[in-house]
């Protein structure tokens, strides 16, 4: 890969965090010491949510409390679903949550005594909901019920069958349940920054979710993954996708789903979601996308010594659960809210406000210009 260019604040140490680390011992990832790989083999993403927000893993009661915590927080405040049926069906799913959470602040707002950990709950607990409330009433007029069928029904199954109108299989609710773990937190990324400017100001927690939803959006961030999907699925077998990449290359494109600002050698995400990429393709008995997949892969490597990052096989994974491609952002909201939440009470704790300096560009200092001497 080329040199990094200047600019865009790389490198840059901007500030202390004892939530997470990006790539310091080899190419890891840890979430409060506990590595991505132990979470995503042992954990569940309850659990990895307890331990970015309130600091340790939680026990065996703790744990089963939290989860009838969250499945007790799925139901949305009536006005809040009519904001919902008012938003076009049109519109993208992402505006759909940022303009849910932002609502939802309106109707429940932290000025009114509620704990900032009460929030990051409710917050967890119901984006599936506005997401899933929104898309069903829009496609088929129905108001789903989104309250959870059971007092710990697990953040991925809620979500799959709120999409699927059915129980999910274990497989695909596994395959979810890590994929949130994967997404949840990732140090000074740009929309965990933009929360902590946000929580900086004194603002309140739904501001600075909101402003990390807006953040994540773009396709340099969140939005690679649904951008991964429309390449891949572009192609209709590897020899079709090695040809199709080879042009992009030489056209100058930049290939979504490959690269990272921190990672230099591998993304250790990407290792774990191919697997199950790959899992949920032979489940499905259905290769294609698996195999387009591997072979950008290798063509990204040979020619360019990119890797892929998580977004990556994030996106066949997600189409083989049937999750449709506006959607896989959003997804990627519902569980990075946990790290946002945690790197806004780590800011409130030891706030000072994040105002950094700019290197002037611009003209020298200049006499007043009366109107009618411009030219
Ligand atoms: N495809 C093609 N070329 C890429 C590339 C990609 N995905 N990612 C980086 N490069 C190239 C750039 O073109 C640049 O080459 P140049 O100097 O000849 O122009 C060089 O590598 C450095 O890229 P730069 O954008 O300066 O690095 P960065 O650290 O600012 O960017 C990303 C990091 C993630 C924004 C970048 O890799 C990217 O755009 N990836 C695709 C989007 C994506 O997957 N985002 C999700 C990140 S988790």
């Amino acid at each position: 890969m080329a040199d990094k260019k200047p600019g865009g604040l790389a490198d840059v140490v901007a500030g202390e965090t004892a939530i997470c680390t990006v790539g310091h011992e080899g190419e890891e990832l840890h979430y409060r010491g506990y590595s991505v790989t132990d979470l995503a083999e042992h954990a569940s993403f309850e659990e990895t949510a307890y331990l970015l927000l309130y600091g340790s893993l939680p026990h065996d009661t703790e744990l089963k409390r939290y989860r009838r915590t969250l499945a007790s927080l799925r139901q949305l405040p009536p006005d809040v679903l009519a904001i919902l049926e008012r938003l076009p069906g049109t519109a993208h799913p992402m505006d759909v949550v940022r303009t849910g959470c932002s609502a939802l602040a309106v109707f429940e707002p932290e000025e009114a005594g509620r704990s900032q950990t009460a929030i990051a709950d409710r917050l967890l607990a119901c984006g599936a909901s506005m997401l899933l409330y929104w898309h069903r009433y829009h496609r088929t007029g129905i108001r789903l019920e989104t309250a959870s069928d059971s007092e710990e029904e697990s953040a991925a199954a809620h979500f799959l069958r709120l999409l699927h109108n059915r129980r999910p299989d274990e497989l695909h609710t596994r395959a979810m349940d890590v994929s949130l773990i994967l997404y949840a937190e990732h140090e000074f990324n740009a929309s965990t920054f933009a929360a902590r400017v946000t929580a900086s100001t004194l603002s309140d927690l739904y501001s600075a979710v909101t402003s990390g939803i807006g953040t994540l959006r773009g396709p340099l961030h969140g939005g690679a993954n649904e951008a991964a999907m429309e390449l891949i699925e572009a192609y209709a077998n590897p020899d079709e996708a090695e040809q199709g990449i080879l042009q992009r290359l030489a056209g100058k494109e930049r290939i979504m789903g490959f690269g990272h600002r921190v990672y230099k050698v591998r993304d250790p995400r990407s290792d774990i979601i191919k697997t199950w990429s790959r899992r949920l393709s032979d489940q499905a008995g259905d290769r294609r996308l698996y195999d387009v997949s591997e072979r950008i892969e290798q063509v990204m490597m040979r020619e360019k010594r990119l890797f892929p990052n998580l977004d990556f096989y994030s996106a066949s994974a997600y189409r083989l659960m049937g999750i449709p491609t506006a959607m896989f952002t959003p997804v990627f909201v519902l569980s990075r809210i946990s790290g946002w939440a945690a790197h806004v009470f780590e800011q409130r704790a030891g706030n000072r406000l994040i105002r950094p300096s700019a290197a002037y560009t611009g003209p020298p200092p200049s006499p007043w210009l009366p109107i009618e001497h411009r030219m």
